[in-house]
Parts: structure tokens; C-alpha cells; sequence
């Protein structure tokens, strides 16, 4: 099948590098150089996965543009040929009921009809006071205790945790057994079966409470989604499937984002000047955008499988033949943004891939930039001499999951 292929690229099977790549431990915040090579000399090519399976590489910007908003594309996991992340996550594709990520329009859209209502930018723009006092209380705290402070602990995890199970209407007191179970669901490390016992278990627990907010609805989106069942628009293995789906993807990334922001940003001060002090907001989403475009969290690639034959850049993709899109590498692309490398919080990086393109573009990404520009400019503007507790090189990143992060950042100041 698609492993087969590999000589449709013009090169020997041997020569197919294997994704993903290791970063260079000195510059961890760059893709992997063989990446950004590929994006300059080969932006359509093959990569090599764990399965031995060789699925097309699309690197380019205008590519990725191209071909994640073109209908002969799928999301659809369960056809042959999908490139899987994981073995893991292969396993469990088979037992995972259709839900937003996984489902191609006509259902894809009905699903996510569904959602947009909690993620539109006048929702998010509603939730910066809940935010803003989130925030400023994790700080008050941090600073009531002693130095220095894992950031990570002290922001990056409680504070998404915080505003995502307000959203949503899940108890706080549950968080650690969410953020447990969401990243054994997730984690690389986690064998098929874990993964497939922990999306079970967050499966059972919105479950449990979507039927409580049928009895006692509140203001909150599990509470939505309980009076869309009794309307009959969805059944109730949609919405708590649903659940898990929003509660996954908005924990685990803005609490990569924050800590890694704030290291990017700490290595370049003059940058981290601009935010500190400046209260301006325009100037405050600029940086925003640009911190998620240098950054690109989502590391591993998004991954689709052809439904027709397609030609793009003097190639032709083959139906069945499963495609990568690295947006790590689009975001980095120098023909969209020159210098990549320089993180310049003045710069037009709104177009930026951080978020995927397309259908399935990050439904999220309304509340993301909310998060992100309250807690940057909130942490800067309050703690100006922020600064590491640790030499840079002492910092662990951790690659293993869907979005990279650190596994702590010690801060004083
Ligand atoms: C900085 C933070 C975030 C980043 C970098 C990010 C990144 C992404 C990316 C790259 C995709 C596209 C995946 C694909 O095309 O296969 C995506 C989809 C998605 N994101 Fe986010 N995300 C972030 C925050 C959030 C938050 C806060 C939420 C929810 C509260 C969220 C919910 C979702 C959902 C539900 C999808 C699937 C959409 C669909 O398939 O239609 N994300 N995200």
C-alpha cells in the first residue's frame, strides 16, 4: 500500500528520512533541520512513520493551504492507509465513535454545528473577566509563595485546566483526574490499550455529568449539549464523545504554550520588553500570534489520507496514500515569513498554521488567543524582572506528545 509507494517520490525506499525527526537540542524551539531542508528543496515528499508505512510530506505553506481546505482529502482514520501517529492511536481509531476529528462533511459539519457556539470570538472575548481573574489569582498565589516557581505547575497546567472546565461546566476538584487521564489518552508512551482505557474513562465521567446538566442545566457547554440531546439534534454518546474532545485538545496546549512562550521569550528580552510594557491590545495580539507561530506547538504533524488522485507540486498523491502536513514547517516557511527563525513580536504572523487550516481548523482558537494574550501580558506586566531560576540548558523539553512543552521551568525574579 502507501509503503509501497515510496519510489513515486523519485527516491529509494533507504532514503526516506523517518518521522518525526529530533530537534537539535540547542535550538529546540527550531523544526528539525531536515524539515526545514525539505521545505526549501523537496516540499512534497515522503517520510517514513512507525509503521513502516511512508506517507507523503507537505511542508509548504501555500501547499498545506492548498490541499487541507481540497474535498479529496479525509480525516476519516479508519480507512487503510491512514497514517497513525501511534500504534497507540491506531488501536484505539478503530473503538473511537465519530466524532469532529475524526469525520469528513457532510457529518463533520453537522458535529461541529454543534460546538461553534462556546468557541466563537464573541463567547471568548465574554470569558476574558473569568480569565483575567483566573489568572491574577494563580499569580497572587505564586507570589504569596516561595522562589523559584516551576511555571509550569504554577500556570501553564491549572490555568487552561481552570478556564476549559469553566467552559465546559466540569467540576475543578476533578482536574487531576482529567489532566491524568487526558495524557495517558494522548502520550506516546501509552500502549494502545491505555490510551483506549483512559479516553473510556473521561468518556464515562462527561457522561455522568451531561446527564446531571440534563436535571439541573447550568451555564455552560455540557449543559448545551444536554438540551441539544433532548431536541433530539444529537444522541448522548455524541455529546459526552464531544466532551472529551474539547476538554483534550484545550488542556494540553495552552499549558504548553505558556511556559513555552515565556522561555522564548525570557531568551530574546528585548521581545519580552515589548510585552512587559505595553498595555496596549493590539500590540498584545500581534505578539500573541507571533509566539504561536514561532512556537507551533502541534509538533508531530496532522494527518489526512487521499480520497482521489491529486497533483501538487510535480506530484501526484495517489487515492489511499496517507499525507502529513507538518504546520510546524509552514509556519516557519521563509517564502510566508521571512527570518523565521527571529522572533519578531511585531511582525504579520497571523497567518500563521499553529492552528491547522481547513475544516478542521482548531476550533479553539478564539479562546487560545484570549488565554494567551491575558496571561502573557498579565505575568510580564506584574513580575517585569521574570527570569530563569536554572541555566537554559538545564531545561527538559518534552517531545512525546501530540504539542511539545516543558516539563518544568523553574522562574525567580
Ligand atoms: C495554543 C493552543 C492551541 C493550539 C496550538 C491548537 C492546535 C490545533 C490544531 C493544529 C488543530 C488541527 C488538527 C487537524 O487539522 O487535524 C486543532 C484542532 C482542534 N482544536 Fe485546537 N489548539 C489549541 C487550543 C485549543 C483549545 C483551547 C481548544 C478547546 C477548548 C481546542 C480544541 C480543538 C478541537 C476540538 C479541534 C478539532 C477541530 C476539528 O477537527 O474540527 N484547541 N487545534
Amino acid at each position: 500500500m502507501a509503503d509501497t509507494l515510496a519510489g513515486t517520490a523519485g527516491e529509494a525506499a533507504s532514503s526516506v528520512p523517518e518521522y518525526p525527526m529530533p530537534r537539535d537540542a540547542r535550538c529546540p524551539f527550531n523544526p528539525p533541520a531536515t524539515v526545514r531542508q525539505l521545505t526549501a528543496d523537496e516540499p512534497v515528499s515522503k517520510v517514513r512513520i512507525w509503521d513502516g508505512s511512508t506517507p507523503w510530506f507537505i511542508t509548504r505553506h501555500a501547499d498545506q493551504r492548498t490541499l487541507l481546505t481540497d474535498p479529496r482529502i479525509s480525516i476519516d482514520e479508519n480507512r487503510p492507509g491512514f497514517p497513525h501517529m501511534t500504534r497507540g492511536r491506531a488501536e484505539a481509531a478503530k473503538v473511537t465513535p465519530p466524532l469532529i476529528t475524526n469525520t469528513d462533511a457532510p457529518e463533520h459539519t453537522r458535529l461541529r454545528r454543534m460546538v461553534n457556539g462556546p468557541f466563537t470570538v464573541k463567547r471568548a472575548e465574554a470569558l476574558r473577566p473569568a480569565i483575567q481573574k483566573i489568572t491574577d489569582d494563580l499569580i497572587d498565589a505564586m507570589l504569596a509563595g516561595p522562589k523559584p516557581v516551576d511555571l509550569v505547575t504554577a500556570l501553564g497546567l491549572p490555568l487552561p485546566t481552570l478556564v476549559i472546565s469553566e467552559l465546559l461546566g466540569v467540576p475543578y476538584e476533578d482536574n487531576e483526574f482529567f489532566h491524568h487521564q487526558s495524557t495517558v489518552a494522548l502520550s506516546h508512551e501509552s500502549s494502545g490499550q491505555q490510551a483506549q482505557e483512559a479516553a473510556g474513562a473521561l468518556f464515562g465521567y462527561l457522561d455522568g455529568l451531561i446527564e446531571q446538566k440534563t436535571a439541573n442545566p447550568a451555564d455552560d457547554m455540557l449543559s448545551e449539549l444536554a438540551a441539544r440531546i433532548k431536541a433530539g439534534e444529537m444522541t448522548r454518546a455524541e455529546a459526552a464523545t464531544m466532551g472529551v474532545a474539547v476538554l483534550i485538545a484545550g488542556h494540553e496546549t495552552s499549558a504548553s504554550m505558556i511556559p513555552l512562550g515565556t522561555l522564548a521569550l525570557l531568551q530574546n528580552p528585548g521581545q519580552f520588553a515589548v510585552l512587559r510594557d505595553t498595555d496596549d491590545p493590539k500590540v498584545i495580539a500581534a505578539a500573541v500570534d507571533e509566539l504561536l507561530r514561532y512556537l507551533t506547538i502541534v509538533h508531530t504533524g496532522v494527518r489526512r489520507i487521499a480520497l482521489e488522485d491529486i497533483e501538487i507540486g510535480g506530484q501526484v498523491i495517489r487515492a489511499g496514500d496517507g499525507i502529513i502536513f507538518d504546520i510546524s514547517a509552514a509556519s516557519w516557511d521563509p517564502s510566508m515569513f521571512p527570518e523565521p527563525e527571529r522572533l519578531d513580536l511585531s511582525r504579520a504572523a497571523r497567518q500563521h498554521q499553529a492552528f491547522g487550516y481547513g475544516p478542521h481548523q482548531c476550533l479553539g482558537q478564539n479562546l487560545a488567543r484570549v488565554e494567551l494574550q491575558v496571561v502573557y501580558s498579565t505575568l510580564y506586566r506584574r513580575v517585569p524582572t521574570l527570569r530563569l531560576a536554572t541555566s537554559f540548558d538545564e531545561i527538559e523539553f518534552a517531545f512525546e506528545g501530540i504539542a511539545y512543552s516543558l516539563r518544568s521551568l523553574p522562574v525567580t525574579w
